[in-house]
């Protein structure tokens, strides 16, 4: 079995490599020479963790190549798959499909046997026939199937999310392509992973649906967490209650700063633009967007108050710049409405991460990067956790409250308990449950 990638962005080389891993032989393809060269040297141009491993063992045992050129790339492959950009457009935010159709168009003279040719990047209603209609127009004797076949990866996960899906979806009314689809995913196949046989259309509208869906419950969760605080009430508390409830399910219900990421903020926007096209409105989609942003700017106001309004000339110390932890993704990252709004208030900012400096550098201006945690805790007025980094939730409190200047801790992904804060003397600002402040917790202290 032989299968061409063309795109080795995040969700190519990632799907590229795990086939292999599958024992396909695989070629990943792109235009950009820096980045094949460096695949051909063997540097990992993303961060992902396991992936350089898996990328190493795989080149070693030839089932792994890398080329600019589409023509070698894709001889003799049954399968083509489509994973190059699909970035938002500045304008309106539809998905921008020139990149997709501009492979469909140079692939199509390539094509000799019988070829699947798959969409793998997120890509709107329509788009698997339009691929289809493209290459029958470039080339009408060209002998090929289109099928979409969307990816679930999860950043930081992706490897595991590609060997232990909770389903496999293929778009195709075609049973030859079905059967070239099916050999491809049969390591999953003979493990009984659920693979999901339909329409394109309907393939295309399940990527969306699940990202939406996904994106308003965190949104749901945060909007309840505002409503914590109001009340008294605990919202760890009631998302674990709630997600007891089987019809519900526990994940994605974590309070925090706002989902951001290469997919959710994109993914919703594209919808939204979709229902309006077809004039079949997604009212929820377009209000969890709205909220999202709102939700992002409010992270900052939040930490603004609790200096009552004023932090010009303050210090304050971010912890975690990227989107969430395990990857370098700064992309709709909380950090990069939080640090400007901050900056623009007249704060100093102090900031580390333990993989994103790079990637932030390129969006931030006026930051002091350090190496660790704890130097950004040096003569800081406050703390914030932007990112739940696992390196966070062991931090010697005692040790970044004697660095600061006043110990103020705003744990924005709740990684600390009540209990241990109370017991360190910090004023703390977490998400969805009330605010301790240094007296405060002095006073439960001696009350237990
Ligand atoms: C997501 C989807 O999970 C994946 O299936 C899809 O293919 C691509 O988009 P990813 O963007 O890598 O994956 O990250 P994910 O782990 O889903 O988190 C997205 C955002 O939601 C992050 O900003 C994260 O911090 C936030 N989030 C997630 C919450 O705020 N609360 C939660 O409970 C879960």
């Amino acid at each position: 079995m032989r299968v061409a990638m063309i795109g080795t962005g995040y969700v190519g080389l990632v799907s590229g490599t795990c086939f292999a891993e599958f024992g396909i032989n695989v070629t990943c393809i792109d235009k950009d020479e820096r980045k094949i060269n460096k695949l051909l040297n063997g540097e990992i141009p993303i961060f992902e963790p396991g992936l350089d491993v898996l990328v190493e063992r795989q080149t070693s045992a030839g089932r792994l190549k890398f080329t600019t050129d589409l023509e070698t790339g894709i001889a003799g492959a049954q399968a083509v798959f489509i994973a190059v950009g699909t970035p938002s457009r500045r304008e309106d935010g539809h998905a921008d499909l020139s990149y997709v159709y501009q492979a469909a168009k140079e692939l199509a003279p390539l094509l000799k046997d019988y070829t699947v040719i798959v969409t793998k990047s997120t890509v709107p209603v329509g788009t698997a026939r339009e691929v289809e209609r493209i290459i029958k127009e470039e080339n009408p004797d060209a002998q090929f199937d289109v099928a979409s076949n969307p990816e679930f990866l999860r950043e930081g996960a992706a490897i595991e999310d590609f060997m232990r899906p909770d389903r496999v979806v293929i778009g195709t009314d075609s049973p030859r392509a079905q059967d070239v689809m099916r050999q491809i995913y049969r390591p999953l196949y003979i493990n009984e992973t659920p693979i999901v046989m339909v329409a394109p259309e309907t393939s295309e509208l399940i990527k969306y649906a699940s990202n939406a869906f996904l994106a308003t419950k965190i949104t749901f969760i945060n909007e309840i967490a505002n409503l914590c605080e109001k009340t008294g009430a605990n919202v760890q508390q009631v998302s674990k209650a709630m997600g007891l409830d089987g019809r519900i399910g526990g994940k994605f219900l974590h309070a925090g700063p706002g989902y951001g990421g290469s997919c959710f903020p994109k993914d919703t926007l594209a919808l939204a633009q979709i229902g309006v096209k077809h004039n079949a409105p997604q009212t929820i989609v377009e209000q969890v967007i709205t909220a999202n942003k709102n939700r992002q700017e409010d992270m900052a106001k939040r930490i603004i108050a609790a200096f009552d309004g004023d932090v010009k000339g303050k210090t304050i110390g971010i912890l975690g710049i990227s989107f969430k932890p395990n990857t370098d993704d700064v992309r709709d990252a909380p950090s990069l409405v939080v640090v400007p709004m901050l900056q623009q208030a007249g704060a100093n900012i102090k900031a580390y991460d333990p993989e994103a400096r790079e990637q932030a550098e390129k969006h931030f201006q006026n930051v002091d990067w350090k190496d660790n945690a704890y130097d950004v805790a040096d003569n800081a007025d406050a703390l914030v956790i932007l990112t739940e980094w696992n390196e966070f939730r062991a931090l010697s409190l005692r040790e970044i409250k004697e660095k600061m200047t006043q110990p103020l801790l705003l744990d924005f992904r709740n990684i600390y308990t009540e209990a241990e804060i109370r017991e360190k003397g910090f004023r703390y600002i977490s998400i969805g449950r009330q605010e301790i402040n240094a007296d405060s917790a002095a006073a439960l202290k001696a009350a237990v």
